[in-house]
């Protein structure tokens, strides 16, 4: 036997890792990255103040001039704070490591976000999945129904969803809150809320059981990796004692002062794209044999529909036109034929679109 065949728990070694595909010479559109830069002169300031911080000293755990900027400029609530991760990703590990009790599970629609599953798993955590409607909608009796059996001690409603890219119904969500009760947290992640045109942020306070879940990654800062969520203090603080001291890093924290300082310029770039998605729906409404699903998030979910022609074989001749997409086919069964998009700049949509158009009909 092995040293990792002795000590590795048998359910991660028989996990693979989380892929990510090498996108060197592609059209990169697979990882709703938005595509737009800083301008010269915000890239010098900043490199000014990189160059001139601490790096031979920690962060200072509290982040309290970020934590204050970000509750000033992201719209949480009066009275409410924010616990900040190394991405959401963390902070969705840091809410299931705090919460695993034994025989505690996690609840999801799926198709979903792999990490809720991932998380739960890696805590110990049981997760049950509950299949969205043929429509993607929230399946909400199934959903109670869940909740009633399983009482699970974190339920995910991703707003607007991952890789499906609509908003559920918010009174479906209200029923599963109340349903949930003390008994439980639901975490509504807003990972999209930039290009969603609603959020629940401003709802929170009537919720004691929700936690609000966002990050800046989708903003323009993937790089940076900052994730932040709100809830009621009582919970943010069992949270933060979950938390690793200094997860956020000294070039993370100023890089993000800053652009909060900058707001304007990613607001702008948001809208760009919430444009641009506007003009790729309605190319992709206008191609025979696409599907294209609403979206409320920088992607676009579509379905291949031409007889003969599987989402993967698309996906493939994508891939000899050196775009880069997300095949999300064999993620789940409502997913069958199905790839997603990130909404980029015009040339890269027109660069997209263009392989698509050939793809089809090759
Ligand atoms: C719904 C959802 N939540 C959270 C995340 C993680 O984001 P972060 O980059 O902050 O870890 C993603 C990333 O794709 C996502 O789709």
């Amino acid at each position: 036997m092995s040293v990792a065949k002795n000590i590795i728990r048998a359910d991660v070694r028989a996990l693979s890792a989380y892929h990510v595909p090498d996108a060197t010479g592609f059209v990169k559109l697979d990882a709703m990255e938005n595509p737009y830069t800083l301008s010269p002169e915000l890239q010098q300031q900043l490199g000014a103040k990189l160059g001139a911080l601490a790096l031979n000293r920690y962060p200072v755990p509290s982040y309290a001039a970020l934590k204050a900027a970000i509750r000033d400029k992201m719209g949480v609530p009066s009275g409410f704070d924010v616990v900040l991760g190394n991405g959401s990703d963390e902070l969705i590990s840091i809410v299931s490591v705090a919460c695993a009790k034994a025989g505690a599970k996690v609840l999801a629609p799926l198709p979903g976000f792999v990490m809720y599953a991932m998380s739960a798993q890696f805590a110990g955590l049981e997760f049950v999945g509950v299949p969205l409607k043929a429509d993607l909608s929230l399946d909400l009796d199934a959903m109670l129904a869940a909740v009633r059996e399983h009482r699970p001690a974190i339920t995910y409603l991703a707003y607007p969803n991952n890789p499906t890219g609509n908003l559920y119904d918010i009174d479906a969500m209200l029923a599963i809150i109340r349903e949930v009760g003390d008994t439980g947290v639901v975490v509504v992640d807003e990972a999209y809320q930039p290009f969603a045109g609603d959020s629940f942020m401003p709802r929170l306070p009537q919720h004691a059981n929700v936690v609000v879940m966002r990050t800046v990654s989708k903003l323009g800062l993937a790089g940076i990796r900052l994730g932040y969520m709100s809830a009621s203090a009582e919970l943010l603080a069992e949270f933060d004692k979950v938390r690793p001291p200094y997860n956020v890093n000294v070039l993370t924290e100023a890089t993000a002062e800053f652009l909060l300082e900058h707001a304007d310029v990613l607001d702008e770039q948001a809208e760009a794209i919430c444009a641009e998605r506007a003009k790729l729906a309605a190319a992709l409404a206008a191609l025979p044999g696409v599907q294209a699903f609403p979206s409320a998030a920088n992607f676009i979910l579509l379905r291949i529909q031409q007889a003969g022609l599987s989402g993967t074989q698309v996906f493939e001749r994508l891939l000899q036109r050196k775009v880069l997409v997300k095949n999300v086919g064999k993620m789940h069964p409502l997913l069958e034929n199905c790839l997603r998009v990130t909404v980029s700049t015009p040339e890269e949509n027109a660069a997209f679109l263009a392989a698509l158009q050939s793809s089809l009909n090759t």
